[in-house]
């Protein structure tokens, strides 16, 4: 399997199956001086952790985290960093059940076509529980991007048909990052909320799951970052928000709304505001020309129903015999979306720092 890493400067890579014994995430290119603690890192994984509630995976992981290299008294010191997650609560026996048959939506067809043999503990490395990883990373970019007066923001903009108001989206970055933080759901408009609870609920008593998306905002960026063409900071945001487990699609500032619109109705208007340039409205979401506005980011990404249901499903076993798949001791997110949040976060959070550091355009 090539492809482990992600990132050109601050470049992660991780190894490590859901039902291993361990995963990790070695950072390269992390700058030296950065104050960091286990305890910073732990603390934006507890956003990610299953266990929580109803509509989350009952897996009890507490992640906590064993920082191998690359800290010294407290400082990063310019060296590779590797973080080392143990594995405690795997349960494999609900697996062996179904390990000759394919899993409806989930990966193990299409890895058996291509490898010719699949790690089926808990989904192997097609597990979300590689995702963990990407958050711990996604910790240190944030906080390195906080220097630079860049903070992001990623909450549920649907679950199924359910979206949130649009007038949320009027209140400032710092009210919207508290209404978050509060909402078990990572949902900042408390009334969509309840109506999603009250869905989610139902759709686990059908023994269901649903789809939903993310709203991924930042405040105003520096102006300026990502490059033209091949590297946009749209595409390599795609790039990185499509290699998340269960992700499907997204949409930049209005996206398919804008496909529907005319120019006059969708071009965003310049503006002097103290001093400053900016637009009247951010329908692009902050990018143009694959180049940040200096407006915030503004991105819907959207992630499908867990695969994995309590429902009996039908299938094939590899012997391509028909059988009904069935799940024992059902372990699952109901809305992948939710748990994806932090993901969100994080892997914007490296999209952006890498865009930060490739800044050579040297202005005289
Ligand atoms: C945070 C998070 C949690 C997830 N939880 C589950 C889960 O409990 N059960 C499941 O079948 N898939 C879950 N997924 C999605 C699967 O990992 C994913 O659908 C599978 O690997 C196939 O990949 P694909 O959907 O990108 O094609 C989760 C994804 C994320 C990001």
């Amino acid at each position: 399997m090539a492809s482990n890493s992600f990132g050109k400067f601050f470049k992660i890579t991780t190894f490590g199956e859901s039902h291993g014994k361990a995963i990790g995430v070695i950072i390269d290119g992390c700058i030296p001086n950065l104050p960091l603690s286990k305890k910073e890192i732990e603390k934006e994984l507890e956003k990610r952790s299953p266990g929580k509630n109803f509509f989350s995976s009952s897996r009890k992981e507490e992640d906590k985290i064993e920082i191998l290299s690359g800290i010294f008294k407290g400082k990063t010191t310019g060296a590779p960093i590797a973080i080392l997650i143990e594995n405690k609560d795997k349960d494999s026996a609900s697996y062996e059940k179904i390990k000759d048959l394919y899993r409806p939506s989930h990966a193990n067809f299409t890895y058996l076509q291509k490898y010719g043999i699949f790690d089926y503990r808990g989904g192997g490395r097609a597990s979300a529980r590689e995702t963990v990883l990407r958050v711990a990373a996604g910790a240190i970019a944030k906080k390195i991007l906080k220097k630079y007066n860049i903070e992001l923001l990623a909450f549920i903009h649907s679950i199924g048909d359910i979206e949130i108001e649009n007038k949320i989206l009027d209140l400032e970055f710092k009210k919207l990052f508290n209404l978050t933080k509060k909402s078990p759901l990572f949902c900042p408009d408390k009334t969509s909320q309840n109506k999603m609870l009250s869905l989610l609920k139902k759709i686990k008593e059908e023994k269901d799951s649903i789809g939903g998306s993310i709203r991924l905002i930042s405040t105003p960026l520096i102006p300026g970052l990502g490059d033209p063409i091949y590297e946009k900071l749209s595409s390599e945001l795609a790039k990185a928000f499509l290699s998340i487990p269960g992700c499907i699609g997204l949409e930049v500032g209005r996206g398919f709304m804008a496909s529907r619109s005319r120019g006059s109705e969708n071009n965003d208007r310049f503006e002097l505001k103290n001093n400053k340039v900016i637009t009247k409205t951010n329908n692009s979401g902050g990018i143009l020309a694959g180049i940040s506005t200096g407006m915030p980011l503004d991105i819907k990404i959207a992630f499908k129903p867990t695969s994995t249901i309590e429902k009996p499903q039908e299938t094939l076993n590899f012997k391509n015999e028909q059988k009904i798949l069935k799940i024992d001791n059902f372990r699952h997110d109901i809305c992948i979306a939710i748990r994806a949040c932090p993901v969100v976060e994080a892997m914007a959070a490296i999209v952006l720092l890498n865009a930060l550091m490739s800044q050579k355009t040297l202005k005289i």
